[in-house]
């Protein structure tokens, strides 16, 4: 299995590229199967679970084109697409459940496995399948699997979200996009994610119009059209860099970023002590040696996001004093802690608080990654020790961060893949 080793040490310096966002361009990819009209998507990012994404289109009869040269992908889907969503593919990654909504608005009918993705808590899926109801979708679980049918095909409603999830405004907006009449969506989630998806179903025709902050009125539509469609920046991939420059006292510009999306983030570094210039489309950020002591929570966009809890933790490390975060979103996501622990980290954890302490030096040590962020965090961490680290079950890397080892060795960074 593969590995990563790293030899920390070095001041990041020079300009990384952002990919495209793969929490942008998975309910965007599960989207196309509303339509059997050309779509051609730019800027996707090449990491594992936009191939998994991929697979799963073409496993329920997707034509998909792919141009790895160009990062794009081109669909044109015939009108027979099969309803099943196999426990194989859903099972490596939680998005695998957007293509419930799609599939129920296009074919009426749907048989998706219930999803699998990062331990970072338990996860349901009861805000998606309660709102489909509302649809007029019936539904059983059983033998892992989600039946779902909408004999009558989905018939617009009124749909408050009990509680705040990315994916159920997603799935439902999708869903709703082709639903008989007018739907209202409300208590919506508007992470940034979301914005660029209801941006790209409406170029490709639905009807969706924001019409409060957290409120959506779609009118269902049948007639598609043709489009070419750009993903948005990954604004998770643009936060971790940054805070790798400020860990390393490096000095990084990160082009091809939205800094308009990233206020939250850009706010918090500032107060840590960072140095941080913004054009249009780059963030130049430069670290030194006073980082100051924090205290914050992870909260829905606008806040701080979860995504990049485990990252800042590590920067909490450096600070001056002793930190403290909040995880509100997902109950278990400090598994990134016992690793951190092991390098030299101070961090104690009671309920869903870590407590952190400051002027940490790292060590090095052979670590196992848990989940896609944890696994990040332990890499950043590394990056100050100037003694070699190995990480084990990079995999869980790959499924979200495009081409790490070249895009930090790149800035000076000493990172290789081992087997
Ligand atoms: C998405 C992101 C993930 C990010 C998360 C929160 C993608 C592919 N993934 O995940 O990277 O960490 O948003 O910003 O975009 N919940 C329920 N019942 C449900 C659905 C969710 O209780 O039916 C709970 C979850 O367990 C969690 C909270 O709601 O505690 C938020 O989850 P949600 O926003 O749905 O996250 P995802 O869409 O899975």
């Amino acid at each position: 299995m593969e590995k990563l080793e790293v030899i920390g040490s070095n001041k990041l310096k020079g300009k990384i590229k952002i990919s495209g966002s793969k929490n942008a361009a998975l309910p965007i990819l599960a989207a196309t199967l509303l339509s059997d009209k050309k779509i051609s998507l730019f800027n996707l990012p090449k990491v594992n679970d936009i191939e998994t994404m991929i697979l799963l289109l073409k496993s329920l009869g997707s034509k998909i084109k792919i141009n790895k040269k160009i990062n794009s992908v081109y669909i044109k889907n015939s009108k027979k697409i099969n309803t099943l969503a196999s426990y194989n593919l859903v099972k490596k990654m939680r998005a695998g459940i957007l293509v419930l909504g799609p599939l129920l608005a296009k074919f009426g009918k749907a048989k998706v496995s219930l999803p699998g993705g990062c331990a970072i808590g338990t996860r349901p899926v009861d805000i998606h399948l309660k709102a489909f109801s509302k649809l007029g979708v019936k539904y059983k679980i059983s033998q892992g699997y989600i039946h779902a049918r909408a004999p009558k095909g989905l018939i617009g409603n009124s749909i408050k979200f009990k509680k705040l999830s990315v994916g159920a405004t997603e799935n439902l907006i999708i869903a709703s996009s082709l639903a008989k009449g007018k739907t209202l969506l409300s208590n919506c989630a508007i992470e940034p994610e979301i914005i660029d998806l209801v941006n790209f179903l409406n170029k490709m025709g639905c009807k969706i119009k924001w019409v409060g902050k957290r409120s959506l009125k779609i009118f269902g539509t049948k007639s598609l059209k043709d489009l070419k469609y750009k993903v948005m920046p990954d604004r998770i991939e643009a936060g971790t860099y940054m805070i790798a420059a400020a860990l390393t006292e490096g000095n990084l510009r990160i082009i091809n970023a939205d800094p308009k999306i990233m206020k939250k983030e850009i706010e918090i570094l500032k107060k840590m002590g960072i140095k941080i210039k913004l054009k249009d489309r780059e963030i130049s950020i430069k670290g030194g040696k006073n980082i100051k002591k924090i205290k914050l929570k992870t909260s829905p966009y606008p806040g701080f996001p979860t995504d990049l809890q485990a990252q800042l933790m590590v920067l909490m490390c450096k600070a001056d004093g002793k930190s403290e975060i909040k995880e509100t979103i997902f109950e278990n996501r400090f598994m990134h802690v016992s690793e951190l622990n092991r390098m030299g980290a101070k961090i104690k954890i009671l309920g869903n608080k870590a407590f952190v302490e400051g002027n940490i030096k790292f060590e090095g040590a052979e670590l196992m990654a848990t989940d896609l962020r944890a696994s990040v965090s332990l890499i950043l961490a590394a990056l100050t020790s100037n003694k070699k680290s190995i990480i084990n079950r990079v995999y869980h890397l790959d499924r979200g961060y495009e081409n790490i080892e070249k895009k930090l060795t790149n800035v000076g960074a000493k990172i290789k893949r081992i087997l």
